[in-house]
């Protein structure tokens, strides 16, 4: 069985972590086999959203393998952070919106994976940490960089000193995910949020993505200029025609992604 499951319907991509037990952590396989999944996915025009989850009902992700971690020295410890950091920013990169749904514990590298993602739902058992400094090391997937950017530097520097565990419903409170379903809704509540990204322009989604992600690693004048920029070329594309065209005439629009 592939550590990375992924299955396709109506334009989603599902994409499971699938090593449930070892509650789905991240060794260097499973890192490989994510990787290669979103290269696929980035370029397939058959999928417009990507769900990430977790096998099991326990776990989104546990972590990092923290028997493999055990054996690393300074320069492959360095090297491991870059490798897990290049993943998750492939997926943050991703050109279409990419859903985390959270089912169960997102420690370590699965709160990182979590954070690479554009949008969080979270079971109501779901429980988020980044407990590295228990173990004697700090977050390298992106931690340290992604949760202050989320949620505050105040809070996100509770999470990582702590290194405790947060419940689904004060990760919620803090901004750390953007809704909250029971388990059992989970699956239907991110395919609902997929439908809805889906039924959007995709042109739109790709440049709200862009404006977001790169605009923010700008100084915010620069990012303004970005953003009229992406407008601009919005103008031009079938799409926009599309979308307004249909407002008033009072239909449901039909995007191309054009
Ligand atoms: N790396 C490697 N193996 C892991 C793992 C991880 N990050 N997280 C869980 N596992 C393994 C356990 O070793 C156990 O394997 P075993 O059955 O062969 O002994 C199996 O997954 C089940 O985990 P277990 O600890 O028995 O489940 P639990 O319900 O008692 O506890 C957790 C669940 C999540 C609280 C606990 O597994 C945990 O603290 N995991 C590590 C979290 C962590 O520190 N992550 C950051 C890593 S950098």
């Amino acid at each position: 069985m592939p550590f990375v499951l992924v299955e396709k319907a109506d334009r989603i991509a599902w994409v499971t972590l699938n090593r449930p037990e070892k509650l789905n952590a991240l060794n260097s396989e499973v890192l490989k086999e994510l990787e290669q999944a979103f290269a696929e996915l980035e370029h397939d025009a058959e999928v417009g959203v990507v769900v990430v989850t977790g096998a099991g009902e326990k776990a989104f992700v546990a972590g990092a393998d923290i028997a493999e971690l055990k054996s690393l020295d300074t320069a492959s410890a360095r090297v491991q952070a870059l490798r897990g950091q290049a993943v998750f920013q492939r997926i943050e990169s991703m050109p279409k919106p990419v859903i985390a749904a959270v089912n169960g514990f997102a420690l370590g590298g699965g709160c990182e994976l979590a954070l690479a993602c554009h949008i969080r739902i979270a079971s109501e058992n779901a429980r988020f940490g980044l407990p590295e400094v228990s173990l004697g090391i700090i977050p390298g997937y992106g931690g340290t960089q992604r949760l202050p950017r989320l949620v505050g530097k105040g809070v996100a520097l509770d999470l990582i000193l702590s290194g405790e565990m947060t419940p689904a419903a004060d990760a919620l409170r803090m901004g750390l995910v953007s809704r909250v379903v029971p388990q059992a809704d989970l699956r239907a509540a991110a395919e609902k949020l997929a439908r809805t990204l889906l039924s959007r322009g995709p042109v739109a989604l790709r440049s709200a993505l862009a404006a977001v992600h790169e605009g923010l690693e700008m100084p915010q004048e620069q990012g303004l200029q970005y953003e009229a920029a992406l407008f601009g070329l919005l103008a031009a594309t079938q799409d926009m025609q599309e979308g307004m065209g249909a407002f008033l005439e009072k239909r449901a629009a039909q995007f191309k992604g054009l």
